[in-house]
């Protein structure tokens, strides 16, 4: 029974992640998960900072924050599908993200996977104290950024 019981927790949690968009209700609400969703691409913003200026040589090699702010990201990543759920096209609201985005949930959805294996990735890597692919690692999690910005983001 108990068996059961977690195979199928398991299957409910492996089958709901995929986002579906639901029409924003108002204009207040739509502001709303704008300002929601910035917030969350702010916070991830702040910690991809220290690790570009790692990557660049600008800020000195150090694997407790690239771990701490690679965990944040990948976190934060986590929430993105969540709160770009809202469809807010129909209003007029002051956004970057591309239409398309409520189009192609699917595809924006995989970008999000990208960035949160991206993420992942860099913290085996500071956990290994592998200086030698710190920087290709978080070169690589700048490009998941970059390829779902030159789809879904407008400007
Ligand atoms: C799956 C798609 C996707 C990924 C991956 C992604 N972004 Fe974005 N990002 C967006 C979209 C869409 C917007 C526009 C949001 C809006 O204006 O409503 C945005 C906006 C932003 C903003 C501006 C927020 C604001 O206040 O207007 C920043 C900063 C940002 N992203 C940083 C990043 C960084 C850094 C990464 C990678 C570590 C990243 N993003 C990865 C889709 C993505």
């Amino acid at each position: 029974m108990k068996k059961v019981l977690i195979s199928l927790t398991l299957a409910a949690l492996l089958s709901s992640p995929l986002a579906i968009a639901k029409e924003a209700s108002s204009e207040k609400q739509a502001n709303t998960a704008v300002q929601f969703r910035k917030a969350v691409l702010q916070l991830v913003r702040s910690n991809m900072g220290a690790l570009g200026g790692m990557a660049k040589g600008k800020i000195e090699y150090n694997a407790d924050v690239m771990n701490t702010n690679a965990m944040r990201i990948e976190q934060l990543a986590l929430m993105m599908g969540d709160y770009f759920e809202t469809d807010t096209r129909k209003f007029d609201v002051k956004t970057d993200a591309d239409d398309a985005i409520w189009e192609q949930m699917e595809d924006f959805n995989s970008k999000i996977q990208d960035m949160v294996g991206a993420a992942e990735n860099l913290q085996k890597i500071a956990l290994a104290k592998d200086e030698a692919n710190y920087r290709k690692t978080i070169g690589a999690l700048g490009s998941t950024c970059k390829a779902c910005h030159d789809k879904f983001k407008t400007d």
